[in-house]
């Protein structure tokens, strides 16, 4: 901060107007920046509109991703007062909802898989609760009757990630940010090793700093040099809607089979997703896809025969090589990155959103984003190299 009590980096461009981008610009704008978002379409239609919306730091845990459950785990804890503090200044709800989470075993198969998850998880710290299957069915009567066990996670709860992206924007135009939407940024305006701005279209934009949050496309921004880019690629997943009776919903919890989850919403939609998908950027919704959502969900609860299908859709999770976010800075000076988010970006939106904007404002990077940074592949290329 300057003697004025203004932030001393105090233009800020931010490519990408999804839940990371939307999130820093709004703590960015609440300090005082003058914060500028650049987004391609119209902000949150990308993967933060797609997703589920599951804040699942436990049971999305899975062996090889330790490293990310600290951070995920935090941005878990944040969620309450994030959310409350959200709908205070947007006047929105983002329908945060803490039923808690059940993984379900269809037979004795899966109840071996699941018991093998719940000690890897159990033994990492995560609070689970091993469940017969008559307990998980009084806990969701529609569930088949052979369910043979389930696991209860009373910590993963979930958010309606349309509306929280709709409570960003508010928020974010409210505390002084200025949104382009339609305005894609051509590319990043680097001079002697420092950002200096963003290229659109039309004109050039002057920054001191610029925020990388283009989801699924922040590989593919020109001018940044190869040794910079973020090694991302989108990892396509379909999911569809299911319309419940809302006054008598077939699901409370959110649930995971072995092949799907389901996520039952206030106003009765039941989310069903989702496939991983290597396609490149193939939005195209497939027979395939769509016949592993339902047969998937039929299985473990086979009344959603009777729903009327509400909508199908397709998103893009943006995947780095190991799956872990990419935060905070790199070689390029005032270049900050916000990407990667996989499968946990809107889990994630809280500590993004507060980690990359306290390092913006002060210089100091949480130590809890200190593993993310964009050098741990930068070192692996050098190892590689090495190694031939
Ligand atoms: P996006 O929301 O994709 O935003 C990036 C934006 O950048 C886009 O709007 C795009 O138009 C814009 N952009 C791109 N290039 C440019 C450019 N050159 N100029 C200007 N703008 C540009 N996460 C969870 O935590 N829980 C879940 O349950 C969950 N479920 C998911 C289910 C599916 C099917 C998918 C696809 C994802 C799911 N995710 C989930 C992951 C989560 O959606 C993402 O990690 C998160 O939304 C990433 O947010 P983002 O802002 O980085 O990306
Ligand atoms: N986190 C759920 C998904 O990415 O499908």
């Amino acid at each position: 901060m300057d003697g004025q009590g203004k932030p001393k980096k105090s233009r800020i461009a931010i490519i990408g107007g999804g839940v990371i981008g939307l999130g820093i610009g709004w703590r960015l704008a609440q300090a005082g920046c003058a914060v500028e978002i650049f987004e391609r379409g119209e902000a949150g239609k990308g993967a933060s509109w797609a997703a589920a919306g599951m804040l699942a730091a436990g049971v999305e845990t899975e062996p090889g991703e330790l490293g990310l459950h600290a951070l995920n785990r935090a941005s878990q804890l944040s969620w309450p007062g994030f959310a409350a503090e959200l709908e205070a200044v947007s006047g929105q709800s983002v329908d945060l909802r803490r039923d808690g989470t059940l993984m379900v075993a269809l037979n004795r198969d899966d109840a071996a898989q699941l018991r093998h998850t719940y000690d890897f998880q159990r033994e990492h710290g995560i609070e689970l609760e091993w469940l017969s299957g008559a307990q998980t069915r009084a806990r969701e009567g529609f569930l088949h009757p052979n369910i043979a066990a389930g696991v209860f996670c009373a910590d993963d709860h979930q958010v309606e990630n349309r509306k929280l992206v709709r409570a960003l924007r508010a928020a974010f135009l409210a505390a002084g940010g200025i949104l382009h939407e339609h305005t894609p940024v051509a590319s990043l305006d680097i001079e002697g090793g420092a950002v200096k701005g963003v290229q659109l279209a039309d004109r050039r934009v002057a920054a001191d700093v610029v925020v990388l949050a283009a989801g699924a496309w922040s590989g593919e921004i020109a001018g940044l040099p190869q040794a910079a880019r973020p090694p991302i690629r989108p990892i396509k997943g379909q999911m569809l809607a299911l319309r419940m009776d809302p006054a008598a919903p077939l699901l409370r919890h959110v649930v995971w089979t072995p092949r799907v989850y389901l996520v039952p919403r206030d106003d009765g939609r039941l989310i069903v997703g989702a496939t991983t998908e290597e396609r490149g950027f193939d939005a195209s919704l497939t027979a395939g896809g769509v016949m592993v959502l339902l047969e998937g969900a039929w299985r473990a609860v086979p009344g959603i025969e009777e729903l009327a299908i509400d909508e199908i859709w397709a998103g893009f999770r943006p995947g780095s090589r190991d799956d872990a976010p990419v935060l905070g800075p790199g070689e390029i000076d005032g270049l900050v990155y916000a990407t990667g988010h996989h499968r946990n970006g809107i889990l994630l939106t809280p500590v993004t959103a507060n980690a990359v904007a306290d390092y913006i404002l002060t210089g100091a990077l949480a130590e809890v984003i200190r593993p993310f940074s964009i050098a741990r592949f930068a070192g692996a290329k050098i190892a590689a190299r090495e190694k031939t």
